[in-house]
């Protein structure tokens, strides 16, 4: 058993920042992201890592771009970008009521720990203005429906369990039961696929069932895709 990890912290990702933005770019799930909730307006996007998404947020000219991110060496290179930079944790974040037209969250809520999502979903309610949207993105958080999204999902649930068990990543349905609790309501709602590298899993060699799972997606399906998800609340 690896030494648990927490991914919701600076350590984590100030030690893969080089590695994580070598693998990211714009992407068919950034694209429809926004495609539903076109930015305008003050703009705040969590978690903002590299500044992938915050770069195609730029190029719709909003009002203001506020971006955020737990880790030193991805807001050094937000702070590259023309937007303000705060440099926090999720849960310390706090803005005036009504600040925002529109908030991303792209792949990043999940990291926190399962106490953490009401009220962090209750204080994104508070930031946005009336009429604004928040657009929340989140991996394997889809239903499956195949025997390939199957054996993903069992090899994520052992290597999240082998990595940092904290880790939330509630179903869609979900996510959308504890917005409206915090006073969202989904006005859309879309999934779009990203590329999953067999590769990562190769840690979990030794578990017969991972290696099962394993040797049937090389077998069937080596190079998968799983749907994220993506869900815009009011
Ligand atoms: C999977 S990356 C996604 C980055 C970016 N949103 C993107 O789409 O490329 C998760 C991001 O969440 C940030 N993060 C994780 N836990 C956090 C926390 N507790 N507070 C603020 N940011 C956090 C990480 O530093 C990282 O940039």
């Amino acid at each position: 058993m690896a030494t648990p990890i927490r991914t919701d912290g600076a350590d984590y990702w100030d030690a893969g920042a080089v590695a994580y933005t070598a693998g990211r770019s714009p992407s068919a799930v950034d694209a429809a992201t926004l495609r539903l909730a076109p930015p305008t307006g003050d703009v705040l996007e969590l978690g903002a890592g590299p500044g992938v998404v915050s770069r195609q947020i730029l190029a719709f000219a909003p009002a203001s771009l506020t971006v955020t991110d737990v880790s030193p060496a991805f807001c050094a290179a937000l702070g590259r970008l023309p937007a303000h930079v705060i440099c926090a944790d999720h849960r310390a974040l706090n803005f005036p009521t009504g600040s925002f037209d529109r908030i991303y969250a792209m792949a990043t809520l999940h990291h926190l720990r399962e106490e953490a999502l009401a009220p962090m979903l209750t204080a994104v309610r508070g930031w946005l203005r009336p009429g604004g949207r928040f657009a929340l993105v989140e991996d394997w958080a889809f239903t499956p429906e195949n025997a390939t999204q199957q054996r993903l999902l069992r090899l994520r649930a052992a290597l999240r369990h082998h990595q940092d068990p904290g880790e939330t990543h509630p179903d869609a349905n979900t996510w959308i039961g504890l917005a409206f609790a915090a006073g969202l309501c989904q006005t859309a709602r879309a999934e779009a696929p990203r590329r999953e590298q067999l590769a990562r899993y190769e840690v979990l060699r030794g578990d017969p069932v991972a290696d099962e799972d394993l040797g049937w997606l090389y077998a069937h399906d080596p190079e998968p895709e799983i749907p994220m998800s993506i869900l815009v609340f009011a």
